[in-house]
Order: C-alpha cells, then structure tokens, then sequence
C-alpha cells in the first residue's frame, strides 16, 4: 500500500501525539520514531500534521492548506448572541449578491466535520430568476394537484391534509410560498450518498446560516425543494442537478427585507442526566 505520510524521523521526538489523535490507528511508534504502519486506514483528516509539535508529518494527499491554530478572539456571549440572531429569513431584497461573497462563505464551510471525513458535499447555486420561479411553480403545482392530495391524506391522514391546503391558499398566485423570493437557491447535493450525508448536509447548511449572518445576509431552509426533488425527478431535473446527484439539503439566501428587533423563544431544554 501506497504512503500516505512522509515522517521526518530526524525530527521526531516520539511523544506520539500523532499516534493518540489518529482516528483509525494507522500510526505505531517504534526505536525510531512515529511509522505509517497502517497506510489503508487512512481517512486523510490531517489530525497526525496538526498535532505535530515539530512539524515532522507531512500527508502527502493533502494540499498545504493547514493554518496556524489562532485565538479566534470571540466570547461564548458572542457566540450565542450570533445563534440567536439568526433567523430564517423569508421576506428578501431583490438585491444580487456578489459571487465572491459566497465564495467566501463556502470557503468557511470547507472546515465543517463530515462522518468518515468524507467530504463528500457538492453546492449548485441558482441566481437566474427565471430558473427559481420555474422551480417555485413546478413545486406550487405539484402541491396543488390532486395526485399530491391524495398521497399527502393516504400518508399523513385527512386533518393534515386539509391544514396543509388551508395553509397553501392563504398565498396568492404570485407569492413564492416555496422559494420564498430568494434571489439565491443554494442545493446542498452528493454523487454518493452515505447513511449519514443528510448530518453532514445539516452541519453545512448551520455553518451557512451563521456564515451568512456575520456579513449581513438572510438564509432560509428549503425544506420543500428538498423533499420534492428527492421525489419528483422533474423537480429534480428543473433545479438542473448533475446526473447521479442526491439533494440533501436546500437553502434560500439574499439580503434581508425585513429587521428583527426581538430574538424568538424557545423551549425550555429538554435533557436527561445520567
Ligand atoms: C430542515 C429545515 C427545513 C426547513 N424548511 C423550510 C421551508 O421549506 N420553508 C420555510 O419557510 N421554512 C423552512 N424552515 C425554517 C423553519 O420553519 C424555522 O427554522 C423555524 O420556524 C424556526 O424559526 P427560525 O429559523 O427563525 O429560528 C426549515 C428549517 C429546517 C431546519
């Protein structure tokens, strides 16, 4: 099996912190210092570079993108001021939003834990408005069609089925009750879906929310665009997915039209000590 590090072993001191934070064992320490003696288990997460306090691990599949660990210089009231804050947003300005602003915010979202490391996410991002209004309508009509109805009663009975209607004529032919307006339809995708994708997907899509929130944009889950382009291959192909993809998650994005003065309540919390 082909190595996956190169250990400068001149410079080891065999503290074997490499060996401890390695997820799946594939370091042993011997006489010599720190050996790649599992090269297979590799999950290419960087933890052996990281943990290095004398730089003597090099991944050779990784790029050289490892920073220096630096105070981030924010408080835990900052931090849960900031997930406070957030909201979801579903009044939006028509405002465009610059490429590179969510090009930065996806370069933050590289950093987020995926299970196994996988990294397996892939983003479309839709600004065109014709394509969200041509996905929002396909959706509006889908909702509305008596075959929808029927499956939604068959499955989640006649009350919800009549409540879920109610709701639905409560916005007018030309309100976005799916998309919401949004001048952004992010679609969170991947080629091979794993058990745990949709986690993976959830962690992203946070990281988003809160990302979007220090520069001053709105994010809205899109739960319906993703439950109807898993369903309905013509949602699907209208939110033009690449063949083979898997939508795991969907998020409106632009710049809030509305101010929130209050942030929301929430209930009590809900644990069991052991
Ligand atoms: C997975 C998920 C899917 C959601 N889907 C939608 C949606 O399709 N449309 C919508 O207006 N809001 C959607 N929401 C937003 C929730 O309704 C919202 O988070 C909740 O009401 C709490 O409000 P807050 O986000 O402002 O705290 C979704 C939220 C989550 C987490």
């Amino acid at each position: 099996m082909e190595q996956n590090l190169k250990i400068e072993l001149d410079k080891c001191i065999k503290c074997k912190a490499c060996a401890r934070c390695c997820p799946t064992k594939v370091i042993e320490i011997t006489a010599k210092g720190a050996e790649e003696a599992f090269p297979s288990l590799c999950v290419a997460c960087g933890h052996c570079v990281a943990v290095c306090p004398v730089a003597a691990i090099k991944h050779l599949k990784m790029s050289d993108d490892f920073g220096r660990v630096e105070d981030p210089a924010i408080s835990f009231d900052q931090f849960n001021q900031l997930g406070r804050n957030r909201r979801s947003i579903r009044n939006f300005k028509s405002d465009p939003i610059k490429k590179e602003i969510l090009e930065k915010v996806l370069d933050a979202v590289r950093y987020i834990p995926t299970a196994s490391n996988a990294q397996e996410l892939q983003y479309l991002i839709i600004s065109d408005p014709k394509q969200i209004k041509l996905i929002s309508s396909k959706i509006r009509q889908k909702t509305e069609s008596a075959i929808f109805r029927f499956l939604y009663r068959l499955i989640y009975g006649k009350k919800a089925m009549e409540k879920q209607k109610g709701l639905m004529s409560r916005f007018s032919p030309d309100e976005d009750y799916v998309l919401r307006g949004a001048p952004v339809l992010m679609i969170i995708y991947v080629k091979d879906k794993t058990s745990l994708s949709t986690i993976d997907a959830g962690i992203a899509g946070h990281h988003i929310n809160l990302a979007c929130e220090t520069l001053g944009l709105g994010v809205c889950w899109m739960g319906i665009h993703t439950l109807f382009s898993r369903h309905f291959k013509s949602i699907k192909k209208a939110s033009l997915i690449p063949e083979g993809g898997h939508v795991v998650a969907g998020l409106g994005i632009g710049y809030p039209a509305e101010k929130y003065y209050k942030t929301c309540a929430r209930n009590p919390l809900n644990i069991s000590w052991i």
